[in-house]
């Protein structure tokens, strides 16, 4: 019977080093070769859950026991996100610097709620925000917070957006029942990820008092639309707080003008977030330093690591500029949580609605350590090579048309088919927009039933829109050039069936 002995047996140590060996050598296989499972799960609702029994085990199973079960019951049940030809949503990486750093973290079990709590979380979370800080090149007037997603910052940032306005005493009163608040209001482009809008709907500000800004012809957010949606609010007696500005939309990458953007939350007294949950490690780049132009501007922006910088998930890059604004929004110290250290310290359970939180850090500050500034360069400009070289292939080939400007790795594409489907189909506009959807959602499906390459879809103009998002390090010319042949084929297959 395991589970009583306060020690370990060595023999309990002699099996856990062997399984993480040999986890270690699954690993490494799995890296050299993801091409060997199909990119896309295969499997339909409820079988994973069907292979093992509804109850659990009365007596502890051993590791190569659980290794097995990973290896056939689970492993068919994953998607890879670590396959090369994984181009769909926003593809990311897992990294050997990353794992370690996970892996560790994993063996601390540390909680870092107060400094005190384990110090070196505090201080690695500090210290790898202050070098991503500085590769981003943004200043120092950023305070910098590691949280689990881009939704979890926004959310942060929007309530800190909404304490900026204190003489509401949202904190202390609420906005239920209250006559004396008028209705809040938060800006952002029709192409804003959804984040946004869920942050409002669990600030109490509600969705409908999101109000989606109309974009130019390359997606990115009209200034002085939302100048004079803001004016008419006034007016009309709403208390507009926020703005959200999108760096690197979901859709299309767009990059809305922040600086002009900026301007007119300053002009008005209104908090700037800034989303570049994924394009905002470009500005890593010399070349792409002007990604995040008019940031610094802001009152916070985020940034995921987890998305284009090779750290495994989960982990966010969360900076605001008005720190005891943020303090103030969350602070709140029972007795038992005080500490003798007092404001020498940071305790990061200050700067957010959660207490507890794991070493995120950790891997965060192994990646920037073990690739180096030069390495995360290489990697994301490799990956805008080859979105480069994928967007030359839609642009020579007339059965394929480019959707949207590729200013970082993702291009949006469709099938556009100017021959083979039948007459009454390409005399009507109509008819022919209709038919184009129903070909791209078919060859979408067929690509992703392949198991070789899994792209995803938005909707552009209406218009059924396909992406492939480059993001993984193991990505090679070679999987583009697999992907493009792959497309030919499955797009001559659904014109011959077409109906
Ligand atoms: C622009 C943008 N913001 C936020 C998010 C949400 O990211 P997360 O999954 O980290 O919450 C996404 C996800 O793709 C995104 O594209």
């Amino acid at each position: 019977m395991r589970g009583t002995e306060w020690k370990h047996s060595k023999e309990e140590d002699e099996s856990f080093r062997r399984a993480i060996d040999q986890a270690t050598q699954w690993i490494v296989r799995y890296f050299n070769q993801p091409e060997a499972y199909p990119v896309l799960s295969r499997v339909k609702p409820g079988d994973i859950r069907d292979a093992f029994p509804n109850t659990p085990p009365e007596e502890g199973r051993n590791y190569d026991e659980l290794l097995e079960d990973f290896r056939t019951k689970i492993l068919p049940g994953i998607t890879h996100w670590n396959h090369p030809s994984f181009f769909a949503y926003f593809a990311i990486t897992g990294s050997y610097p990353g794992i370690l750093g996970e892996l560790l973290s994993a063996a601390l079990n540390i909680n870092g709620m107060l400094w005190r709590t384990s110090p070196a979380l505090t201080e690695i979370e500090d210290l790898s925000l202050d070098y991503l800080r500085n590769m981003l090149g943004i200043d120092e007037q950023f305070f910098g917070l590691i949280l689990d997603t881009a939704s979890t910052s926004s959310l942060i940032a929007m309530a800190a957006a909404r304490e900026s306005i204190s003489e509401l005493q949202i904190r202390e009163k609420g906005l239920a029942g209250r006559t004396d608040v008028p209705r809040l209001r938060v800006y952002c482009s029709q192409e804003a990820h959804s984040s946004i809008d869920k942050a409002a709907i669990v600030l109490g500000v509600g969705s409908e008092n999101v109000k989606k800004i109309g974009v130019d012809s390359e997606y990115r957010m009209d200034p002085s639309a939302l100048e004079r949606l803001i004016e008419e609010d006034v007016r009309k007696g709403y208390k507009p707080f926020c703005v959200v500005a999108t760096v690197g939309t979901t859709s299309t990458t767009s990059v809305d003008p922040v600086a002009e953007i900026a301007e007119i939350c300053m002009k008005h007294d209104l908090w700037l977030h800034v989303d570049a949950a994924y394009a905002g490690v470009a500005a890593i780049l010399p070349e792409k330093k002007d990604t995040l132009a008019g940031c610094q501007l802001a009152d916070s922006f985020v940034v995921n690591p987890h998305k284009w910088l090779f750290t495994p998930i989960d982990l966010s890059a969360f900076y605001c500029k008005r720190r005891s604004i943020l303090r103030n929004a969350f602070s709140l110290v029972p007795e038992y949580l005080r500490d003798a250290e007092g404001p020498d310290v940071t305790n990061l359970m200050d700067y957010g609605f959660q207490l507890g939180r794991r070493f995120r850090a950790l891997k965060l500050w192994m990646v920037i350590n073990y690739y180096g500034r030069q390495g995360l360069e290489n990697h994301i400009r490799e990956h805008m090579r080859l979105a480069d070289v994928f967007k030359a292939w839609v642009e020579r080939n007339e059965s394929f048309e480019l959707m949207a400007p590729v200013p970082f790795s993702t291009v949006c594409f469709r099938y556009r088919p100017i021959t083979g489907l039948p007459e009454d189909i390409l005399n009507s506009e109509e008819n022919r927009e209709a038919a184009f959807d129903r070909a791209n959602e078919r060859l979408l499906e067929e690509v992703n039933r392949t198991g070789k390459a899994f792209l995803s879809h938005t909707k552009l103009h209406g218009k059924f829109t396909l992406r492939c998002a480059i993001g993984n390090i193991r990505t090679r010319e070679s999987d583009i050039n697999n992907l493009c042949l792959l497309l030919q084929e499955k797009a001559e297959a659904v014109l011959a069936r077409f109906s």
